[in-house]
């Protein structure tokens, strides 16, 4: 809800408050305040719990005034020109040649649902508050949009800047989001990584200077997700911070000397420079905050929102189908007839979806060639891809298909027709990576080529799944059409945005997977078109913890492609397929092996879990997920549970051995209840036989898996992880 009161203006959420006042700007010489000018700043962000009523202020803001007046200002939003001299949200190379703005408050309105809407951004807006505020020169005009959606606690911010008069002006920089922060003593979680290692947290504590957190790699990049925890250590509060974009990004914190921090987050002004001729506007990407007194409510309230307001609704709190992916078992050596055998011993284990990965299309038998050539070839797939898929769906499989659309090979018919396709500098050999270069995403031919040929392959193959994958960053950032270089990054990913739009929108039943090397490109943005992302190309139980546990900070558990796979992938520290499936078992769950390899008891292991996971399916992808034990916090443990109603699901895991211990303590669940609880069962593991206990027992001192199963764990002479699972059903009296 958003109300207005004299010169106070409150947005509350379920739970938050952000309140914001309208003041009058004072000059020592008194012909300056006849334009009576006001600025905005913000008075309170937190949860109503800890609100107390704020009087208007005394002071009045000063430009004149002592030294560091204007460190503590609290403006929402700090550009070049306020006085500041702080790292700014944004910067304008102005049309007479100077950097200096002076923002002033025009007007504020509430507005009905989402307004200027442009890319990815979040869906099922109730309301939004439009701060307007004008530049001194009358010629810029900048709208902040606050959002409210009225189920969770998140609020979405973004900026328009439009340029009103007739000069051009340069954007050189634009932050979606500022808030100031009331602390000097500030935690900071980042989920950083690379290829085999995403989203792994790193804690940086801030008393001073400026903290960086940013992608240049023209995508959100494996090296550092969009997504952060602040924590405000003097006040015990958590916020957490997310941008809907796929490109650079950048989130800054800064604690001032004055005591007061400040946080920007945005697109990353690095190689950004944005012309604006008379009448053009810019609109920043939606960033999204959220603070609570805990990180288990944070996280809840990220969950929430992505679940309701960033997936696609056709796709929103629908079961996602157990897939079998055909890359880590065959990768280009794949036909007909093989991948056929393996769809008949997919449908024996229960796999719903089967999925070809890399190598389906002409002259790709390595990674040298042929992309952009987006057509079945001939001498894997006789007759196309559009027979294959019959078979598979003949026996009551769904079909879908791997494309990497924004990369060309330079060995392939589109490079040898097309060279100008391609990115590259001007007299400057082209650099490539995985033997590939990135192809011209701001080039609308390039996209119709793109529309055209991936239609008629997804028409052909009726496919019902399309993992959308993106294997290099971006490096020679040069087109061969008219753009102006500090326009590329931003332009390239609407590039991609519009091909995603214009794919999703003609095949509206297909469910998309986002990849990049892995879970090099998992942000929002991606996930606004494709429901999820495959997490990382490092199955490996033991390191799956980790990036599994990092991801699901900023998150939910039903965005993340998660496997059974070979288990060799970036970590020697092999598991057992019981302990593989317990880690993997939650988001978009499948295999990635050649089936034909394993002996009829372990395909019958397959078909036993799958059968488990179906039952608890929704449970399972959708429940509200908590976590007990964060690997990061203490890397002998990795534990959840997922709640829904009456029911909820316990993942635990030892990730080293030893005598612990330890008891599990439950979260989520009602206190005041009775809960049956069922072990799954385990080759590698005695049968358990179901236990009661108290809600009560459960959250308070918990249960002791290690004495009941876990310690009885059979080594195999495995190095890996020891897991269980329990399924708790509250005991209707
Ligand atoms: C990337 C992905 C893999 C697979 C290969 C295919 O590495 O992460 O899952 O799709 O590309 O080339």
């Amino acid at each position: 809800m958003i109300r207005f009161d004299n010169e106070f203006i409150y947005l509350e959420t379920p739970n938050t408050l952000l309140v914001f006042e309208i003041k009058d700007y004072i000059y020592d010489d008194p012909s300056f305040n006849e334009e009576g000018n006001k600025l905005i700043t913000q008075r309170y962000y937190g949860p109503k719990s800890r609100y107390k009523e704020i009087k208007p202020e005394e002071s009045k803001m000063n430009p004149f005034g002592a030294c560091y007046d204007y460190d503590s200002n609290n403006l929402i939003y700090s550009y070049f020109g306020n006085g500041n001299n702080s790292d700014t949200s944004l910067l304008i190379l102005n049309s007479d040649n100077s950097f200096t703005n002076r923002f002033y408050f025009r007007e504020a309105k509430v507005i009905k649902g989402g307004v200027d809407i442009v890319g990815p951004h979040a869906r099922n807006i109730k309301e939004t508050l439009d701060i307007v505020e004008v530049d001194e020169s009358s010629a810029i005009e900048l709208h902040h949009y606050y959002s409210l959606c009225d189920d969770n606690d998140v609020i979405t911010v973004k900026v328009k800047i439009i340029n009103k008069g007739d000069k051009e002006f340069f954007l050189r920089k634009i932050a979606s989001l500022e808030t100031p922060i009331e602390s000097k003593s500030l935690k900071i979680y980042t989920y950083y990584g690379k290829w085999l290692e995403e989203r792994i947290r790193h804690e940086s504590t801030l008393n001073s200077g400026i903290f960086v957190n940013a992608s240049f790699a023209g995508t959100s990049s494996h090296k550092h997700n969009p997504f952060i925890n602040v924590i405000d250590l003097e006040n015990n509060l958590y916020y957490a911070f997310n941008l809907i974009y796929s490109g650079n990004h950048k989130e800054t914190v800064e604690v001032n000397p004055v005591g007061h921090s400040s946080i920007m987050i945005g697109i990353n002004d690095y190689a950004f420079d944005y012309r604006l001729k008379g009448n053009d506007s810019f609109v920043s990407p939606e960033a999204i905050m959220v603070v609570s007194t805990s990180l288990d409510e944070t996280r809840t309230n990220m969950h929430k929102f992505v679940n309701s307001h960033i997936i696609n609704p056709s796709f929103q709190y629908k079961k996602r189908p157990i897939l079998f992916n055909s890359w880590e078992g065959s990768t280009f050596d794949i036909n007909e007839e093989s991948l056929f055998e393996m769809a008949k011993l997919c449908k024996d284990i229960g796999v719903e979806l089967f999925v070809i990965d890399d190598g389906w299309f002409k002259n790709r038998n390595d990674d040298y060639h042929a992309l952009g050539d987006w057509t079945p070839d001939k001498n894997k797939f006789t007759n196309g891809l559009g027979e294959i898929s019959k078979r598979i769906k003949s026996l009551g499989l769904k079909f879908g298909i791997w494309i990497e659309p924004e990369m060309i090979s330079r060995n392939s018919e589109i490079f040898k027709n097309h060279p100008e396709y391609a990115l590259m500098s001007k007299n400057r050999h082209p650099i490539e990576r995985r033997h590939q270069l990135v192809i011209d995403m701001t080039n609308k031919e390039v996209r119709d080529y793109l529309f055209n040929s991936l239609s008629k392959v997804f028409e052909e193959a009726e496919v019902d799944y399309v993992k959308w994958d993106f294997n290099r960053f971006l490096i020679d950032v040069y087109s061969s059409t008219p753009i102006r270089a500090g326009e590329y990054f931003h332009n390239f990913i609407h590039g991609t945005y519009d091909l995603y739009e214009r794919l999703t929108k003609r095949f509206p039943n297909v469910l998309f997977e986002g990849c990049s090397s892995g879970g090099g490109r998992f942000d929002l943005g991606m996930l606004y078109y494709s429901p999820q992302i495959w997490t990382s190309d490092n199955s490996v139980a033991y390191s799956r913890s980790f990036i599994t546990s990092g991801t699901l900070e900023g998150y939910p558990q039903s965005t993340m492609g998660a496997h059974v796979s070979k288990d060799t992938n970036g970590c020697d520290r092999t598991s057992t397929l019981e302990d593989r499936f317990n880690i993997n078992c939650i988001g978009g769950f499948g295999y990635e092996f050649d089936l034909r390899e394993f002996d009829d008891n372990t395909l019958q292991l397959f078909k036993k879990h799958n059968e488990f996971f179906k039952k608890h399916q929704y449970l399972i992808q959708f429940g509200s997920l908590m976590i007990i034990d964060n690997p990061f916090d203490d890397n002998r443990f990795y534990s959840f549970i997922i709640n829904n109603n009456d029911e909820a699901i316990l993942f635990v895991s030892e990730l080293i051995k030893g005598n612990h211990n330890k008891k599990w303590r439950c979260k989520g669940i009602d206190s005041e209840a009775n809960y049956e609880i069922v072990f799954r069962d385990q080759n590698n593991a005695p049968h358990v036989e179901p236990i009661v206990m108290s809600g009560k027992e459960l959250i308070n001192q918990g249960i002791d898996i290690g004495s009941i199963s876990l310690n009885e764990d059979v080594e195999e002479g495995y190095q890996g992880i020891y897991s269980r699972i329990a399924v708790l059903r509250k005991i209707k009296n």
